[in-house]
C-alpha cells in the first residue's frame, strides 16, 4: 500500500500476480484522496502551506479508509480474514519518526499480527515498481518526480531521480539526482507558474506545442546533463545564499505568474515549450547514459515524469534504447504496486514472477449489480443490448459521445477503455463538444486516439505498441484530415494501441466503428467530469452520464440514455431487444 501526498493506493499480489489495484480517490470520489493517520495531520499542513504555500487539501482518516481499501481488494475488511502474509509501504505520510514513538507503536499494532515491512524508501519503491511491473527480466531502471522522502545519507535532501539496472527480482542503483535538481519539481513549478493547477502538468505538455524555443535560449545554460546521464539545475545566488534556481528566476523575469483562466499569451506557450524541451534533454540523456552504463536496451520507467508521453517517445527516437516500458500508473499512486511486488520477490524471496499484462486492475461488477444501479436510477430509460459493441459503434458513427463502462477499472490515470468516455475521430466536433458542454477542458489539450493496433501504421508513425497511451506518435500527413479531432496542434497523437489479446470487447467496439466509417479510431477521453477522479461503479457512471450530458452510457450489456431524448426513438430503434 501507499499513502504519497500525491494520492493513496492498495494493490494485492498473489503468487507473483498483482490481482487487484484500486486507488483511494475512486471510493471517496475526491480526487488525489490523500490518507494518514490523525496525529500526523498538523505536520503535513505545516509543510503544504509554509513550504510549498499548497492549500491544504483534505486528508482521509486512514484507519477509516484502511478497511475500506482492504475489502475492495481482497473482498474482507479483516486483515484476519484476509490472510495477508505481509503488508509491504513505502516512506509517505505516516513516516516513521515523525510522530512520538507512542503513536507509531499504535499505527503498527493496528496490524497485529500480520507482518509489516514499512519506510520503504520512495525511490527504491519506484525502481521497483519500475521493474517488476515490467516485462523485462533484465534492463535498465529510471525513476525520476518531484521528490522522495528527505535522506540522511543525502545530508536529508531527497531524491528526484535513480538510475540502475534490474535483473532476478533485484535492482540495482548507480546514480542518484537530489533536490534541488529536480525535473518532477521544475514542471510542477513552471505548470502552477502558468497558471494551472497541482498535477495538471498535461497541460503544460499540451500548451507547450504551441510554443517557440525564445525562453528556451534564455535558460539552456541554467542546467547541464552528464555523461553518466544525472543532470542538475543551476542555483540562483543572493548575497553569497543559494535562494533558489535559475530556470525560475528566468521565468519570473520572463512573464509574471498568469492568474489562472486568464488569457494565455505567446510567453507563456514559450515557457511550456522550454519545459518541455528541458525534460526532453534531461531524460534523453538519462537513457542513453544508462545504456552506455548497464549496455541494455530495455527501460523501465517509474515516477510521474513517467507520465509525459511525448518525452518517452522521444527518448525512444534518440537514445539507443530500443524498448520502453512505462508503468501505466507510473507516478506515486502506483507506488502499490512497487511495493506489493518488493514484498513478494525480495522480503519473502517468492520467485514466481507474473508482470502485469493489462491495466485493468480494478474490481468488475456483475450484470446484476449493473442492473440494480439502473433500476435505482431516475430519469433515464435503458434497455439490454444483444451486441452493445455494435450498438455503441453504430451510435458513435452518428456523432453521439458515449461513456463506455466495461470491466475492472485502470489503475493508472489513463482510461484505457473500460472508463472511457469516447466520440467520433473523424472531425473536430466531437472534441469541440467535449471541451466546452462535457468535460470543460481547455481548447488546447488534445484528445486521444485508441487505434486497433493492426492498423496503426496507416495513420501514425509509431514503430511499437502503445497500450498504455503513454507514447505519443505523429500522425501522417495524408490522413491527417481523415482523423481531424484526435491529432494535436503539432500534428502528433498520444495514441492507445489496442489488441484483440489485450481488451477484446474494447477492440471489437473499435473494429465495428471501423467496419462503419473504415476509421479504425475512436476518440477516447477518461470518464470523468472536470475535477473528479474517473468512475468507478456503475452508479457513478450513472450519475456523471446525467451530470455531464453524454448522449448516452453503454455499461455492460446495457445502453442508457436520458429520459426524453429527442432521439429515444433511434435508440430503441437499435438492434436490440427490450429488457
Ligand atoms: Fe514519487
Amino acid at each position: 500500500m501507499a499513502f504519497s501526498g500525491h494520492g493513496s493506493s492498495m494493490c494485492l499480489v498473489e503468487d507473483g500476480r498483482i490481482c487487484r489495484a484500486v486507488n483511494l480517490e475512486r471510493m471517496t470520489r475526491t480526487k488525489f484522496s490523500r490518507a494518514t493517520i490523525p496525529e500526523m495531520q498538523p505536520a503535513i499542513d505545516a509543510v503544504r502551506t509554509n513550504y510549498f504555500r499548497l492549500d491544504t487539501p483534505r486528508y482521509f482518516n486512514f484507519y477509516e479508509v484502511f478497511p475500506e481499501m482492504l475489502k475492495y481488494v481482497t473482498g474482507t475488511d479483516s486483515l484476519k480474514e484476509a490472510e495477508i502474509d505481509l503488508i509491504v509501504k513505502p516512506n509517505d505520510n505516516i513516516p516513521f519518526g515523525a510522530v512520538s514513538e507512542e503513536v507509531y507503536a499504535g499505527f503498527l499494532k493496528y496490524f497485529g499480527s500480520t507482518k509489516t515491512h514499512f519506510d520503504f524508501e520512495h525511490h527504491l519503491c519506484h525502481a521497483y515498481q519500475a521493474f517488476l511491473c515490467s516485462p523485462f527480466e533484465e534492463c535498465a531502471f529510471m525513476s525520476v518526480d518531484g521528490s522522495g522522502e528527505r535522506l540522511a545519507r543525502h545530508n536529508m535532501n531527497s531524491l528526484s531521480m535513480t538510475l540502475g539496472s534490474g535483473s532476478g527480482a533485484r535492482v540495482n542503483t548507480m546514480s542518484e539526482v537530489t533536490f534541488p535538481s529536480t525535473l518532477g519539481g521544475m514542471y510542477s513549478t513552471v505548470t502552477t507558474h502558468l497558471g494551472f493547477r497541482e498535477h495538471q502538468e498535461g497541460n503544460t505538455m499540451a500548451l507547450a506545442a504551441f510554443g517557440g524555443d525564445e525562453f528556451y535560449e534564455q535558460v539552456k545554460d541554467a542546467y547541464s546533463v552528464h555523461s553518466d546521464g544525472t543532470f542538475n539545475f543551476d542555483l540562483e545566488w543572493k548575497d553569497g545564499k543559494a535562494v533558489g534556481l535559475e530556470i525560475a528566476r528566468a521565468m519570473h523575469e520572463y512573464c509574471p505568474p498568469r492568474e489562472p483562466d486568464s488569457e494565455l499569451d505567446q510567453r507563456h506557450r514559450n515557457v511550456a515549450w522550454a519545459m518541455q524541451k528541458i525534460a526532453e534533454d534531461v531524460l534523453i540523456n538519462a537513457a542513453r547514459g544508462l545504456h552506455e552504463r548497464t549496455g541494455h536496451d530495455r527501460l523501465a520507467i517509474a515516477g510521474g515524469v513517467g507520465l509525459n508521453c511525448v518525452a518517452n517517445t522521444k527518448m525512444l527516437e534518440e537514445s539507443p534504447m530500443k524498448s520502453i516500458y512505462i508503468c501505466p500508473n507510473a507516478g506515486d499512486r502506483g507506488l502499490a504496486a512497487g511495493a506489493a511486488l518488493y514484498g513478494y520477490h525480495v522480503v519473502l524471496g517468492q520467485k514466481e514472477r507474473h508482470p502485469p499484462s493489462t491495466d485493468y486492475l480494478g474490481r468488475s461488477y456483475s450484470d446484476s449489480e449493473i442492473g440494480a444501479a439502473l433500476k435505482e436510477c431516475s430519469n433515464v430509460e435503458y434497455q439490454r443490448s444483444e451486441d452493445i459493441c455494435a450498438d455503441t459503434a453504430e451510435l458513435i458513427s452518428r456523432g453521439h459521445i458515449v461513456g463506455w463502462f466495461q470491466g475492472g477499472a485502470e489503475f493508472g490515470p489513463r482510461a484505457l477503455g473500460h472508463r472511457s468516455i469516447l466520440g467520433d475521430p473523424r472531425t473536430t466536433a466531437s472534441k469541440k463538444r467535449l471541451d466546452e458542454e462535457i468535460k470543460r477542458r481547455e481548447w488546447f489539450r488534445p484528445y486521444a486516439p485508441s487505434v486497433l493496433a493492426q492498423h496503426s501504421h496507416r495513420f501514425f508513425d509509431l514503430e511499437c505498441e502503445s497500450p498504455y497511451m503513454l507514447l505519443a506518435a505523429d500522425t501522417r500527413s495524408e490522413v491527417r484530415s481523415e482523423i481531424d479531432g484526435v491529432v494535436h496542434v503539432d500534428g502528433s497523437a498520444r495514441i492507445q494501441t489496442v489488441t484483440e489479446e489485450g481488451e477484446p470487447r474494447y477492440h471489437r467496439l473499435i473494429s465495428e466503428f471501423h467496419r462503419r466509417t473504415d476509421i479504425p479510431i475512436v476518440l477516447n477521453t477518461s470518464f470523468n467530469g472536470n475535477g473528479e477522479p474517473i468512475v468507478e461503479t456503475p452508479e457513478n457512471a450513472l450519475a456523471t452520464m446525467k451530470s455531464m450530458g453524454l448522449d448516452s452510457l453503454s455499461v455492460g450489456d446495457y445502453l442508457v440514455w436520458p429520459k426524453d431524448a429527442p432521439y429515444a426513438g433511434e435508440m430503441k430503434a437499435l438492434h436490440s431487444r427490450s429488457d
